[in-house]
């Protein structure tokens, strides 16, 4: 059995990256893998049990027994820890200002990418899009197909103030900012790592993004 393509793509906080991934999965018939959900459903554990999430010896030792299942297929897109079902709870405001902490600790990222690349090979579908921040660069440094997907930030602040329903933009600007530059102190997804494609939504609309990295997809797969 061939190994599946894998369709990398990294981007910031807001630049569609989920929701155009999980659809060029659907176009594709490939599978969708939701990176930092893993992280998310990390920081959901941890307060869950009351840890400081900024204590990173804390992190650690929670990670030690945190039993993971995340779906991927995006049609029915799921992320359990242990027997809880966390899928929406994950999305909670509480668990997005407690992630950036959890993501920061070097030997739970390790063994959270190896979990990945064990789900990435045992897909039974000919592919996945796997999107996150470090795909191009460290989970899939190989992959065929290497996208980063960028918009300008008061694009991506006016889509997720959309998504939360708020007209505060300045706000959610604020936010975004504080978490990429937190985020970006750990891995580099504002730059694009050589080799790697931008696909640069900030002028497109979420159909035209999707044929954008369709048309990489395409272009790599045919040439490559
Ligand atoms: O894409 P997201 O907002 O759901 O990601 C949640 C957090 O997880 C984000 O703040 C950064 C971190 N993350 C990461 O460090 N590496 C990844 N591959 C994916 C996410």
């Amino acid at each position: 059995m061939t190994d599946p393509l894998v369709v990398a793509i990294d981007g910031p906080a807001g630049s569609g990256k989920s929701s155009v991934s999980k659809e060029v999965a659907r176009r594709l018939g490939f599978g969708y893998l939701d990176t930092g959900a893993a992280y998310r459903a990390l920081a959901w554990h941890a307060l869950e049990h009351g840890a400081d999430t900024s204590d990173a010896t804390a992190v650690l030792e929670l990670a030690g027994d945190f039993d993971v299942e995340i779906s991927l297929d995006p049609e029915h897109y799921r992320v359990r820890v242990g027997l809880v079902d966390v899928t929406a709870a994950i999305r909670e405001q509480r668990v997005t200002d407690a992630v950036s902490g959890v993501a920061r600790v070097a030997p739970v990222r390790r063994s959270i990418t190896a979990l990945f690349r064990r789900l990435i090979v045992g897909t039974t579908r000919p592919g996945v899009v796997v999107e996150g921040r470090d795909i191009t660069t460290v989970v899939a440094p190989d992959a065929p197909v290497r996208i980063l997907l960028t918009a300008d930030p008061g694009v991506r602040a006016a889509r997720r103030s959309a998504e939360l329903d708020t007209d505060d933009t300045a706000a959610v600007a604020a936010a975004l900012e504080r978490r990429d530059s937190s985020d970006s102190t750990v891995v580099d997804f504002l730059t694009a790592a050589p080799g790697v494609t931008v696909v640069d939504s900030t002028d497109l609309d979420f159909a035209q993004t999707v044929d954008a990295v369709l048309g990489v997809v395409r272009s790599l797969v045919e040439t490559g």
